[in-house]
Order: C-alpha cells, then structure tokens, then sequence
C-alpha cells in the first residue's frame, strides 16, 4: 500500500471513530450501531444508499440485507466485488422503523459522508434511490427521470460524476426495476473510464412541478477488525 492510501486510510479510521460516538442528532438514541460505511478507501466508485435498516443496524455494516445481496450481485455482474468500492449511506443511523430521514438528521450527517468523500476520492458516486439522489444532486427531480444518466457535481469539495440508480430494495420489489438497474450498471465501466470531470456546471432553476423531497463505536482498533477499510 503506498504512502498515500495508508494516510487516507487512516484518516478515514479516524472521521469512522468520531462518527462511531456521535449524538448530534436524536438517532444516536435508538441506534444499535452506527454504520459508517466499508469498502476500499481507495475506491473509484462509491455507492451511497438512505439509511441503514434492521440488519444493517445490527451488524454496524452498510447494505447486508436483501437490498445488499443484490448489490452485491450487480456488483459481480460488471466483475467488481464490494471489496472494490465503497458502500454508504447519507444517515449512517437507523431511523427508527425506517421512517424517512428527518431534516435534522441529515444536516447532522451531512459532514461524514462529505469527509468520506473527500478522502476516498472517488471518481463516480453512484446514489441508491431517490432519497440519496434528490440531496446528492440537490434536486427535487425524482429518480425515475434521472436514473442512468451521469451528473456533475461537487461533492466534499471535489467535483464526481453522480450516477443515480434505482434502490436495490425497489428492484427486488418490481422485476422490470430490476432489469433496469441491471442495464445502468452496465454503463459504469465506461463512466469510470472517463476522465474526471470539471468543475460542476451552473445550477439550473428546478422545474415548478417537481416532487417533494422524500424517500422512497467502535474504536480504531475495531474499524480494522472488522476489516472495514481495504
Ligand atoms: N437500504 C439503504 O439505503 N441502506 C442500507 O444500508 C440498507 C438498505
């Protein structure tokens, strides 16, 4: 591992041991486990999903549920395996229920999936669903009518293509979802191919009809047992 990667990889445990003891939002109260995210902290492609679920809750780990196996398997499907990319989410606690992310706690995590961002440096970040998309993209546009086409945007600071997908626990509910996310998948290998972007271009006025926004600690020492970070 080069100078560079063990730097990032460290700094990574370290914004993981920070978000590990977190109470900035009322979240921290329920949570079993914040789930920060895992993958390889040197990855060109970075998936970020709403907000962990039940088993995510439990295991501390992003996208282990159903949603995740297929993740997983869409992932195989264009040769990559989860260990090459970096899973996340905007809320990395479970809203009680899995009811939508309220406003306070997205501004709360807000700043750890920046930071994550800006360390991993990823060329393309792909936004599960329609909640990740409408606040990555920071449109009201839903992502039936965005879904597949690659956008500009900055993101911690850095300026990435963002891929909005349909949620994998969306295809697992509607087979031609399924077919769909299976075929905007296959354009990821040629986006990652591409040259990073410039700068992100001028926000356009959102059209009048658009939808509103809704959604469809451990200690260092941990992070690496848990072979979080590759
Ligand atoms: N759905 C999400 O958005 N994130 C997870 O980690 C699991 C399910």
């Amino acid at each position: 591992m080069s100078s560079a990667s063990e730097q990032r990889r460290e700094q990574l445990v370290e914004v993981f041991n920070e978000a590990a003891v977190c109470e900035k939002c009322p979240l921290s109260a329920t949570r079993t486990r914040v789930v920060f995210g895992s993958g390889n902290a040197d990855a060109d492609l970075m998936f970020v999903g709403e907000a962990p679920g039940a088993e995510e809750d439990r295991q501390g780990l992003p996208f282990v549920g159903r949603a995740g196996a297929l993740l997983t398997e869409l992932l195989e499907g264009i040769d990559l395996r989860r260990e090459d990319v970096f899973i996340a989410n905007v809320l990395k606690c479970r809203p009680p229920g899995n009811r939508d992310p309220q406003p306070i706690e997205i501004e709360s995590c807000e700043p750890y999936l920046a930071r994550q961002v800006q360390l991993i440096e990823p060329r393309v970040v792909c936004t599960l669903g329609n909640f990740a998309t409408k606040l990555l993209t920071r449109s009201q546009t839903g992502i039936t009518k965005v879904r597949g086409a690659p956008q500009v945007h900055s993101l911690g600071g850095r300026t990435v293509f963002v891929m909005p997908l349909f949620h994998p626990a969306a295809a697992l509910r509607t087979p031609s979802v399924a077919d769909t996310l299976r075929s905007d998948f296959a354009k990821l290998p040629e986006l990652l191919k591409q040259a990073p972007p410039d700068a992100e271009p001028a926000a356009t006025p959102e059209p009048s009809n658009a939808e509103p926004q809704s959604s469809q600690a451990e200690p260092a020492l941990e992070a690496d047992q848990l072979g979080l970070f590759g």
